[in-house]
């Protein structure tokens, strides 16, 4: 299969990172099946196990039964039950659930989207639910919890990190990775950006010495890399692109 013809399903499609990764895939010749709570080829609520159920059938029926990569871009950043919902629950049920539909490609690729909040300060005990304990344990504990946009994506790096060598993915030949965006110009930031004092705390807590907020395109490409044949061997990683704010804030002590 040349890559001309790969079959992506993407989630996030209609704005910002998803949209823009849509459009790229899109003029290089490859398939997208577009998925979002509005504007996209499955209309779907990841937040809900119903959704998501939903989505699988659809992206089945509208694929043929094989794609090629999965791209769980979508996200919110509100606060609360729903952050935890859709991004960490909404991205594995999309990772997981879209899985054996991959079985028939003959490059297989998956990539989700995490962010630099995942190295902030974040809530253990949601965290734990979300890992080891039920959806609903976990969305009850979000009600009060602090952190809990951070926790989500911390949560969903772990959970890339630990399923990645996992028989299905790795014996499976499926790369699984995840990007962590510093901050990037889209719909999400410019809502968190009307309150300027939240707009001082966003850009203090990931400071970008390349420069930053950065247009979507940037994060699209890549995506694209690693849900591409050209992404061999890397597996299990979050790759940051965030103009350094990783750098910045946990230093070369990692390694
Ligand atoms: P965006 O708001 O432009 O796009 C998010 C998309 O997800 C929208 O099209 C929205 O309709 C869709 N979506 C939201 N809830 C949904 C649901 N319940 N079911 C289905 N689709 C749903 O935001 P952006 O920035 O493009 O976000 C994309 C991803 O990037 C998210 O996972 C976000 O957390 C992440 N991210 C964004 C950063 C930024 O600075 N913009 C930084 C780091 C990560």
């Amino acid at each position: 299969m040349t890559s001309a013809q790969r079959i992506y399903a993407l989630t996030g499609a209609a704005s910002g990172i998803g949209y823009a990764t849509k459009q790229l895939i899109e003029s290089r010749g490859g398939r997208v099946i577009g998925i979002d709570i509005r504007d996209a080829d499955v209309v779907a609520d990841l937040a809900t196990p119903d959704g998501r159920a939903a989505m699988i059938e659809k992206v089945a029926d509208l694929s043929g039964g094989t794609i090629d990569a999965i791209l769980a871009i979508a996200g919110v950043d509100t606060a609360g039950p729903p952050t935890i919902a859709v991004n960490y629950y909404g991205a594995i049920a999309t990772l997981d659930g879209l899985r054996p539909l991959l079985a028939k490609s003959s490059a297989p690729r998956a990539v989700a989207v995490s962010s630099i909040t995942s190295v902030h300060a974040f809530d253990q005990h949601l965290l734990n639910l979300m890992l080891d304990g039920s959806e609903a344990l976990a969305l009850d504990r979000a009600k009060d919890a602090e952190f809990t946009y951070a926790t989500s994506k911390r949560g969903l790096s772990r959970w890339i990190r630990r399923h990645a060598v996992r028989p299905e993915w790795a014996a499976a030949g499926i790369p699984l990775n995840a990007i962590a965006p510093g901050l990037v110009k889209t719909a999400l930031l410019s809502r968190l950006f009307e309150d300027p004092a939240v707009e001082r705390r966003i850009k203090g807590g990931s400071p970008m010495p390349l420069g930053g907020p950065y247009e979507p395109s940037a994060a699209a490409e890549l995506l694209v890399w690693l849900a591409s044949e050209a992404n061999g061997h890397m597996t299990g990683q979050t790759i940051f692109i965030d103009g350094g704010a990783d750098v910045v804030l946990r230093g070369d002590g990692i390694w």
